[in-house]
């Protein structure tokens, strides 16, 4: 029998999201202090090697996407071959990205050669001054100049921009005004409590006051159709090139649709953002472990994956906070 990755609710989990490292040149301020963080070392990480032969049975197992996240992916040595090999595995539909914004044009260019054609791009102000106080790094002119090249290139962009009430909220109408000459997504999403703040607590900023306010900004606002699985409930201007879209991530409307499996760059095999690691196929496979094993470990993680994942309120003391720069986003 054909052996997939389905859970008890019949949902095929077929978007894999891989963490390549928890390191990151920039220090958004929801995501690590500004010193950084007790980062994981080397023999910790999954190697390339093993990072390769994971992807394969994932994709054996039916998993037709994968998004590579970070930390910023682009700071690990070595991602373009990776990529490069893992573009070569004829199983996927769809290879993805999500960085801040730190590819360099000759990287853009290879990506775009190895048939990448969707990137998500972390921003969360349009305005320089705000750009730094939020990410600790005077890059904003770099990282905008990096979006302008994707779209010239032809990659299809979605903008992810964390709300926060005391923060940027004045980019909010800036964000949805960029959509009007640029075929870009952006998304705005609900602060989410991984970073030991411990705001367990709904965000002024949720889903619904950001609506709220974006519909008070542009009346004419109109709800566009949603990818299938999507975490954004997605909406346009009429006549603006692109569309904007608003992530409940804390609030999570979107669990009963989820269809993501997660890796830690330490090979931490998440059902859910927000639960506790399922299994560690690093420690699985260094144990020398058959595929036949590791491959069960994997089912029977799925097979438990919980309805609606854990409530962002129902996390507590006990529950490890760690930062998205580990768990991927
Ligand atoms: P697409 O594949 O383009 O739809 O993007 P995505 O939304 O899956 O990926 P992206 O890396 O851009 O993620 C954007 C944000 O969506 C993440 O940082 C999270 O905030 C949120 N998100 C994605 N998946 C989940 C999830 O399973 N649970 C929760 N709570 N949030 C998620
Ligand atoms: N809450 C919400 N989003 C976050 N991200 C990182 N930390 C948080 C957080 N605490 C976002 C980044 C990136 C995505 C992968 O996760 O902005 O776009
Ligand atoms: Fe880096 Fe992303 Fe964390 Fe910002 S949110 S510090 S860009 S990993």
């Amino acid at each position: 029998m054909k052996k997939e990755l389905i859970d008890r609710y019949g949902r095929k989990l077929d978007y894999l999201r891989l963490s390549v490292t928890d390191r990151c040149n920039f220090r958004c301020y929801y995501c690590m202090p500004e010193e950084g963080m007790d980062f994981v070392q080397r023999k910790e990480l999954l190697s390339y090697e093993e990072l390769d032969y994971l992807t394969g049975v994932f994709v054996r197992l039916g998993v037709r996407k994968i998004r590579i996240t970070g930390g910023e992916p682009f700071v690990r040595n070595g991602i373009m071959d990776f990529i490069t090999t893992l573009a070569k595995n004829q199983g996927l539909r769809e290879i993805t990205l999500t960085s801040n914004g730190s590819i360099t044009d000759s990287q853009i260019q290879q990506l775009y050669q190895l048939g990448i054609r969707k990137i998500n791009i972390s921003l969360d102000a349009l305005d320089k001054q705000r750009f730094f106080e939020i990410t600790r790094r005077d890059k904003f002119d770099e990282v905008f100049q990096c979006i302008l090249t994707l779209l010239k290139k032809g990659f299809s962009v979605k903008l992810n921009c964390v709300v926060d009430g005391k923060k940027n909220i004045a980019d909010i109408v800036p964000f949805v005004q960029l959509t009007e000459n640029h075929p870009l997504s952006v998304r705005f999403l609900e602060e989410m409590p991984f970073n030991g703040t411990g705001k367990f607590e709904v965000p002024e900023w949720n889903h619904l006051a950001l609506y709220d306010y974006i519909a008070a900004h542009f009346p004419t606002i109109q709800k566009v159709l949603d990818e299938k699985n999507s975490t954004s409930v997605n909406y346009q201007i009429p006549g603006y090139q692109g569309t904007f879209g608003i992530i409940p991530a804390f609030s999570r409307t979107f669990c009963g649709t989820c269809n993501r499996i997660r890796l830690s760059a330490t090979g931490e095999l998440r059902t859910c953002l927000y639960g506790p690691p399922v299994a560690n196929l690093r420690d699985v496979l260094r144990s020398g472990a058959s595929e036949e094993s590791l491959v069960s470990e994997i089912l029977d993680a799925v097979a438990k994956k919980e309805k609606d994942g854990f409530k962002a309120e129902e996390l507590n003391a006990k529950t490890p906070k760690k930062s998205m720069s580990f768990l991927g986003g």
